[in-house]
């Protein structure tokens, strides 16, 4: 798989210009105009202001500048910039620009929207013959403000988006459970982490029974992935273990999916997967000084011949049982598995990323994250920081002990669907029984996939969960 990707690459100061090149800088305020314009671009830009416009488009000597009002919440400002960036590409586009050069007095400013800029660009065309005439005409971004270091950074993160986007925006059709595994192979080798796959005959041995139980109706092989970043001296003694759901085609089981079209977006189920791979890229290309892993549960889950079926009992890796009452409640099943071997680590923390209720999506829609566990507040807090830092916002709902009780099963130690009620924290409680350490759940079935375009997040799989991840692991 080749990931479209733009280069953003660091530069002293803007270069000469050539056709094809987008000069941006970013003012801070409408009294500060940069030197190098010419008199009538001043002028230009100055009656703009006045007449209330926030950016100038003055293609007089082809350099167009943007006036960003000013917005003190660095949170927000780096938002509004990544926005902002999105909303001017279809004049880029329009003007058939390959480079977009920026610069900025704050250098943050600059990579936010140099973020907006390459989130915005990333396209999926492999499945369109036509790819060279539908493909961007932007190539690549000049960060002109900020440090080769701070942009390499940037640039590696944002690749790995891509690459997590990718992932999602397969079908099954290609990317089934043992593909999935490759492609996490071929990641490894890229940046440089190690990975490990496992197919049916070792699962098995493992008695990983909830990820073979869902896999039960396919005919394709489960598979599931360890990957492993861990340099010399890394600051965690106990590594920091990321769990992703993989679940690479959800059509509910024997529990069909019952809501016309509730199957369309279903091939983004591995959305959580996706997240921590894209994490596992990111940190490693960047060489964070922290021990991670990442395992990552897969398989699709089908009303097969043989699927697992409605009143089964199931026994899990961790040798505790389970009544499935709804074979659509399949995330949970596997990701419990991951979760009772990611105890032999002794792990610092655990985080799961996964697509795994729809009632997490109900709740707070496209926008943010919904997060829970028992790990200590500090943990939760550094965490929603990164996430408001990074445009993921992660939404802290309650995992109060009560909440396990409508998991209680007559025959089992547990049932894997809760009540009518706060489903999305039931679900957590229910992969909680499987955890030994301290742990946070983010539920993504809200913001892994759109079916239409929203800003720099696009259409189709955005890639959530890979900055947040990233930015919370950078910043420890
Ligand atoms: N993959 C779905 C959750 C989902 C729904 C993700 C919509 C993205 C968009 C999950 O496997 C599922 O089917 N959950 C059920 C659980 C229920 C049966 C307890 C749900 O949310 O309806
Ligand atoms: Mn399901
Ligand atoms: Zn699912």
């Amino acid at each position: 798989m080749k990931s479209q990707f733009t280069t953003i690459t660091h530069k002293k100061s803007f270069g000469k210009f050539v056709k094809g090149t987008a000069h941006i800088t970013l003012l801070d305020s409408k009294s500060k105009l940069p030197k190098d314009l010419e008199k009538e671009e001043i002028s230009y830009a100055k009656e703009a202001f006045k007449d209330g416009k926030k950016a100038v488009f003055n293609c007089f000597g082809a350099i167009k500048v943007l006036l960003l009002e000013d917005e003190k919440d660095a949170v927000k400002r780096a938002e509004l910039l990544r926005i902002a960036a999105n909303s001017l590409m279809s004049i880029l586009q329009e003007d058939k620009i390959t480079t977009i050069e920026i610069s900025a007095s704050k250098s943050e400013d600059a990579l936010s929207l140099a973020e907006g800029f390459a989130l915005s660009n990333y396209q999926f065309l492999k499945y369109f013959s036509d790819k060279d005439k539908r493909a961007s005409s932007i190539k690549n971004i000049h960060v002109c403000a900020s440090s080769k270091k701070e942009v390499d950074e940037l640039a590696n993160m944002l690749e790995a988006v891509c690459h997590a986007r990718d992932l999602v925006n397969e079908p099954v059709s290609y990317l089934t459970a043992p593909q999935l595994g490759l492609e996490i192979k071929s990641l490894a080798k890229k940046f440089g982490f190690k990975a490990e796959v496992w197919g049916m005959k070792k699962i098995q041995s493992m008695k990983m029974g909830g990820l073979l139980a869902v896999n039960k109706g396919s005919e394709d092989e489960p598979s599931f992935s360890i990957m492993e970043w861990k340099p010399s001296k890394p600051k965690n003694k106990q590594p920091i273990v990321l769990v992703g759901k993989g679940v690479v085609y959800d059509t509910g089981g024997l529990s069909l999916k019952p809501t016309a079209n509730s199957m369309d977006m279903m091939k983004s189920d591995m959305g959580g997967a996706a997240a921590i791979i894209g994490c596992m890229c990111a940190v490693a290309a960047n060489k964070l000084n922290i021990h991670v892993i990442g395992l990552v549960p897969s398989t699709d889950n089908r009303p097969g011949k043989n699927a697992y079926a409605p009143g089964d009992v199931i026994t899990m890796y961790d040798g505790s049982t389970v009544e499935v009452l709804n074979t659509d409640a399949e995330g949970r099943m596997i990701l419990a598995d991951a979760l009772a071997y990611a105890k032999k680590y002794k792990p610092e923390l655990v985080l799961d990323a996964a697509t795994l209720t729809g009632a997490a999506a109900r709740a707070i829609g496209k926008h943010a994250i919904v997060g829970m566990g028992n790990a200590n507040k500090k943990e939760m807090n550094s965490l929603q920081k990164a996430g408001s830092e990074a445009g993921e916002p992660v939404v802290e709902f309650p995992f109060w002990d009560v909440y396990a009780d409508d998991l209680k099963s007559k025959i089992a130690d547990q049932k894997n669907l809760g009540g009518a009620e706060a489903g999305a924290i039931t679900a957590g409680k229910f992969l909680e029984k499987f955890t030994d350490y301290p742990y946070i759940h983010l539920d993504i079935a809200g913001p892994a996939f759109m079916l239409a375009p929203f800003n720099y997040r696009g259409v189709g799989g955005t890639g959530v969960g890979v900055r947040l991840l990233y930015k919370f692991l950078s910043a420890r």
